[in-house]
């Protein structure tokens, strides 16, 4: 029998992609990548067990996405078109390369996943096993086969006999990590429909948002995230904590009309509270201890860095070589941001930092103002000079 290890995520997509792999004579392997998602292990198991799978790897992968995808995306300050963090593009990668490690233990010559042959999804994925792993051959059975949409899966799954879980399964196709979750389909691929608020699964409705406000305060120590309010904790610990803490005051909803690698144009309704209440707490630091060429370079440079990790290309060199900077601007990005986070608003309350560029003495209109306005005019002289001659 030919082998094939599938990413198995446990929804509808993938749960029909057992059975057609199965019916096409595969012995099918199941991979599941835990980034944070919504079915637990024993779940997973259980499922998977019911469609008849030979074997499953769960695997709890949170910590090594906290660590190795999600801190150096942070540090770049990494969004993509102003209002996606990433959270499924950064997630492929890692998922690809355990496929790929899989495949070759199990000595299997295919691998397979459920993505469907319009999404950025598929060319991260099959990019990076292309890079990983060259000798294995992909399989991607959404993109092959006839089941055309949601509805005509949810038929096939229901002749089949396979267990899918309910209600927004049906409607939404939704990804969840760590870092954020990602909703679309359903009434929102009309672009005058605002987001279903039942499609939410992290953040209160605004409504409901409580009247008193929360405060999240930040110790960077050389732009990782070391402390939350005074409490020493793990990246992933902090990534958790925020999520519940923004949800609860309905922080980091973005609704974007976003550029797909394949060409097309697509809705996507986010969530992604920790990320951006960290990503806003890293960019007030920066804005305290870089200087003005490195933070501008460095914005350029986090836009460029974007632009890949959306594009599937993590596992290249550019990718690793725009790391390399990022890490370098980090020395001394130390300090802490004081946040509020309140009726779907953050916003800065304090900064402070042993590195901070900023300069009371010199920035003050009050007395003791140290900024030398003689030096002013000549500066302006000179500084207008090829704009006075033109
Ligand atoms: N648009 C996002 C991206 O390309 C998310 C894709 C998956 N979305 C989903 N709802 N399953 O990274």
């Amino acid at each position: 029998m030919k082998k094939v290890v599938l990413a198995y995520s446990g929804g509808l997509d993938t749960s029909c992609c057992v059975k057609w792999l199965q019916d096409k004579g595969f012995e099918v392997i199941c991979f599941s990548a835990d980034l944070g998602s919504e079915f637990s292990p024993q779940e997973l198991r259980k499922k998977a067990r019911a469609g008849g799978v030979a074997r499953i790897y769960v695997e709890d992968l949170r910590e090594e996405f906290a660590r190795d995808y999600i801190l150096p995306s942070l540090k770049a300050n990494a969004v993509y078109e102003s209002k996606y963090v990433l959270s499924t593009a950064l997630g492929r990668p890692l998922i690809a390369k355990y496929l790929v490690d899989i495949a070759h233990k199990e000595q299997a010559e295919y691998v397979a996943h459920g993505c469907t042959g319009k999404g950025n999804d598929q060319v991260r994925i099959d990019t990076t096993v292309k890079i990983l792993g060259p000798k294995l051959k992909i399989i991607a059975p959404v993109r092959e086969w006839e089941l055309t949409s949601r509805e005509s899966e949810i038929e096939y799954a229901r002749n089949k006999n396979i267990p899918i879980s309910a209600t927004k399964d049906k409607i939404y196709s939704i990804d969840q990590n760590i870092w954020g979750i990602s909703i679309e389909g359903g009434m929102m691929e009309d672009l005058n429909n605002a987001p279903d608020e039942a499609a939410y699964v992290l953040t209160k409705h605004i409504d409901k948002t409580p009247d008193k406000a929360d405060y999240a305060e930040l110790e960077f120590e050389q732009g990782v995230p070391v402390k939350v309010n005074g409490k020493k904790k793990k990246f992933l610990a902090i990534i958790e904590l925020l999520n519940e803490l923004g949800g609860k005051h309905c922080i980091g909803r973005t609704d974007l009309v976003e550029d797909r690698t394949v060409g097309i144009k697509s809705r996507e309704v986010y969530e992604a509270p920790a990320a951006w209440i960290l990503i806003r707490a890293h960019q007030e630091l920066e804005s305290v201890v870089l200087d003005k060429d490195t933070l501008g370079f460095k914005e350029i440079a986090g836009l460029k860095y974007a632009q890949l990790v959306y594009q599937g290309l993590w596992f290249s060199r550019l990718r690793r070589s725009l790391d390399a900077f990022m890490l370098l601007t980090q020395e001394k990005v130390t300090g802490t941001i004081k946040l509020k986070l309140y009726k779907g608003n953050i916003s800065v309350v304090s900064r402070k930092s042993q590195y901070s560029l900023y300069k009371k003495d010199l920035a003050t209109y009050g007395e003791k103002d140290q900024f030398n306005r003689e030096d002013a005019k000549g500066f302006i002289e000179i500084f207008s000079l090829p704009y006075r001659e033109r």
